[in-house]
């Protein structure tokens, strides 16, 4: 049986559970591609997952990640639409994980990379990119000429969320560190508040839109710089704050992302016409992963952490 290499956890705790291992390679079904992957991306899911959040103990050992950019090795026998050597991007499904050489996905998952950029940065965009997609538009139902407030501007879902928004014609105004107000600016934003030394509700009010990366009291105090009718849309699980969404007739929702193939390709094209900037902070190799996750949680992530083929 063929073998390949992989990053995988037998335990939950701290990075330091992360481990290479030798697995069977997997082999793909007719309608699937096997894709050599030439590079992964670190999420805060990653470690949630790692430090015992979202996962059973039954699921161990697993691996992890759910972004790659890589080259199709070998393609079912029903595929059509692929060839071997071409280069495509995906976030994979729950079941399967991008820390490894190989995976197999649904050819239809598959999405050709963006011409413009090298694996390392096409592999920081899907599950990033797809949750500031659906998290605007699908659950938000942004538009052009509305005001929208990012919290978390400068981070891998922020930033491409200030660039989603601005390039959807949005007012957008994004909270982040100091150190990151030039890199804001620089995505787009109109307005930038240091979240350490501002209160955002001194600075806005009646926003159409909070789109909210950070929860807790950053959520909570949100509902007051909403218009009537206002929407807050959180990547961190549903709002909980009834009767202050009630007493500004606003909407709270919380949402999972979902691979789809349409958005990315769509991601991919603002990609390609240089509208929207892929930022990598740092890129480990795949055997470092634990010191990468390391660095996406305990140090200031600007934009996306990646992990160069095992
Ligand atoms: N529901 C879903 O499907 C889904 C999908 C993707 C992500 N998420 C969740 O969404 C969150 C963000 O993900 P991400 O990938 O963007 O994380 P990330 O890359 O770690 O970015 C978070 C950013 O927020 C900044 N920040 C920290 N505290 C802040 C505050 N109080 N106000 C404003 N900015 C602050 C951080 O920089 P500084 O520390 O330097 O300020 C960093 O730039 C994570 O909790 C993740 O698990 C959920």
């Amino acid at each position: 049986m063929a073998t390949m290499h992989a990053m995988r956890i037998h335990s939950f705790g701290g990075p330091d559970v992360i481990q290479l291992d030798e697995v069977p390679r997997p082999e793909p079904e007719r309608d699937e591609v096997l894709v050599r992957i030439k590079a992964a991306s670190v999420n805060p899911v990653d470690y949630k997952i790692r430090s015992g959040q979202f996962a059973k103990a039954e699921q161990l050992p697993m691996v992890l990640g759910q972004d790659m950019s890589g080259t199709i090795a070998r393609c079912g026998t029903q595929v059509q639409d692929w060839e071997t050597g071409d280069d495509v991007f995906a976030m994979l499904p729950s079941s399967r994980h991008a820390y490894a050489e190989y995976v197999t996905i649904k050819a239809s998952d598959a999405v050709p990379k963006p011409q413009s950029i090298d694996h390392e940065h096409a592999a920081a965009v899907p599950l990033a990119a797809l949750t500031a997609w659906q998290g605007l538009f699908d659950q938000g139902g942004l538009q052009r000429g509305q005001h929208v407030l990012i919290h978390g501007g400068a981070g891998g879902v922020g930033h491409f969320a200030v660039q989603f928004a601005k390039a959807a014609g949005a007012k957008v105004t994004a909270t982040g560190s100091n150190a990151d107000k030039e890199f804001l600016r620089e995505l787009g934003a109109d307005q930038i508040i240091d979240y350490k030394t501002e209160r955002f509700e001194d600075r806005v009010r009646d926003v159409d839109l909070v789109f909210d990366l950070i929860g807790g009291e950053t959520q909570d105090r949100s509902w007051a710089v909403l218009k009537p009718g206002g929407t807050l849309v959180s990547t961190l699980g549903p709002p909980s704050s009834k009767d202050k969404a009630q007493a500004r007739k606003a909407s709270g929702k919380g949402y999972g992302v979902q691979p789809n193939a349409r958005q990315l390709a769509e991601i991919a094209r603002l990609i390609d016409d240089g509208k929207v900037r892929v930022y990598v902070q740092a890129v480990y190799p795949m055997r470092n992963a634990a010191e990468a996750q390391a660095h996406l949680e305990r140090e200031h992530a600007r934009g996306k952490t990646v992990l160069s083929a095992l």
